[in-house]
């Protein structure tokens, strides 16, 4: 049973929706860009570095995070990093990707957006053109910084809004609300651009209802503690609110103390349309396909729901309705053999 469940998570054509793509930064090359840009690291080898890749909590792994951004400085880095994670994926039948980019993280060490883009952007479209992967380009704002620093980066954006497809909100969760960022989303919305927020990973339903009703999401990124609140689980499911939903993630930053006590199944059966995605596979030991198998070998998922969850990730995502379609149809192909 089991067995079969991999084969097919194998062979199903499967979307990302949320991957952060300097969460896709591999320790080899962070070394790499280092020595390229002469950036002095605080760690003195990939092993070093990889045995600083255990966290208690969102804020551990931020920080990590961060720290192993700081390599990356010209269109070159941004391009080689973007590349390598869609070659990675294109190995696991990834056809549709919807990355996040962290641009104030990089504009506080002086790399201009343009530099940011051109290096995401131009790969996104080699992407694209050489291995089939279609895309969606996601700005996030840092929640840790004040929504002036959001205002700011969105009127910079202006400028290649051609270039990017949504907005969304990341970085550190408790104490950074949804309210704080009413403005900045509200003239997203007003440019005619999706938006879509990670709340309840670490913060409360409270947060969660936030996204929904001052910020008027398109999705959101986690959502987990959405189910300690009955009344917010009925508003999800009535709106069919997309979560993306991280396993491995929510593992590595005890979110869930264990796999088996993940409540992804938990909330399809309570009709929430939740679909799996990696968040920032390079630090927590796992691309798209190692959440799928995880799931499988941690949860009774049984092939309907396995069925379920591949379609999910295409209808949640920002493609057209005839893109849908066709990726929906390749997905009934592989259950129906
Ligand atoms: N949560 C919040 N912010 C992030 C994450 C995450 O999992 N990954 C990168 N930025
Ligand atoms: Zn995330």
């Amino acid at each position: 049973m089991k067995e079969e469940l991999l084969q097919l998570a194998e062979a199903m054509p499967k979307a990302e929706l949320h991957l952060h793509i300097e969460g896709s930064l591999e320790p080899e090359l962070v070394f790499k860009l280092a020595k390229r840009n002469q950036v002095q690291l605080d760690y003195a080898s990939v092993e070093n570095l990889k045995a600083a890749y255990s966290f208690n909590n969102l804020q551990e792994f931020l920080d990590v995070y961060y720290a192993g951004m700081s390599v990356l400085l010209t269109e070159d880095d941004f391009y080689d990093l973007t590349w390598a994670y869609l070659q990675r994926v294109h190995e696991e039948k990834v056809v549709h990707v919807e990355i996040f980019f962290d641009p104030q993280a990089h504009l506080e060490r002086g790399v201009p957006l343009t530099v940011q883009l051109a290096g995401i952007h131009g790969a996104l479209e080699a992407g694209k053109a050489t291995l089939g992967i279609s895309y969606r380009l996601i700005l996030s704002f840092l929640r840790h910084l004040p929504e002036s620093s959001a205002l700011e980066t969105l009127e910079l954006a202006k400028p290649h809004l051609d270039q990017i497809d949504g907005f969304g909100l990341d970085s550190s969760e408790k104490g950074f609300p949804p309210e704080n960022f009413q403005q900045v989303f509200a003239e997203c919305k007003k440019l005619g651009k999706p938006i879509t927020v990670h709340a309840g990973e670490e913060g409360p339903p409270e947060y969660v209802w936030q996204a929904l009703d001052l910020l008027k999401v398109d999705r959101i990124d986690h959502g987990n503690r959405a189910l300690e609140d009955d009344a917010l689980v009925e508003r999800l499911a009535k709106d069919k609110m997309t979560l993306t939903v991280c396993p491995l993630s929510n593992l590595k930053l005890c979110v869930v103390e264990d796999l088996k006590e993940h409540p992804l199944l938990t909330m399809l059966d309570k009709g929430l349309h939740a679909m799996v995605n990696s968040d920032d596979p390079a630090y927590f030991g796992g691309y798209l396909l190692d959440n799928y198998r995880a799931l499988i070998e941690q949860l009774p998922v049984t092939r309907q729901q396995l069925h379920q969850l591949a379609r999910n990730a295409f209808t949640s995502a920002w493609l057209s309705d005839e893109d849908k379609a066709r990726h929906l149809a390749a997905v009934d192909e592989v259950f129906a053999g």
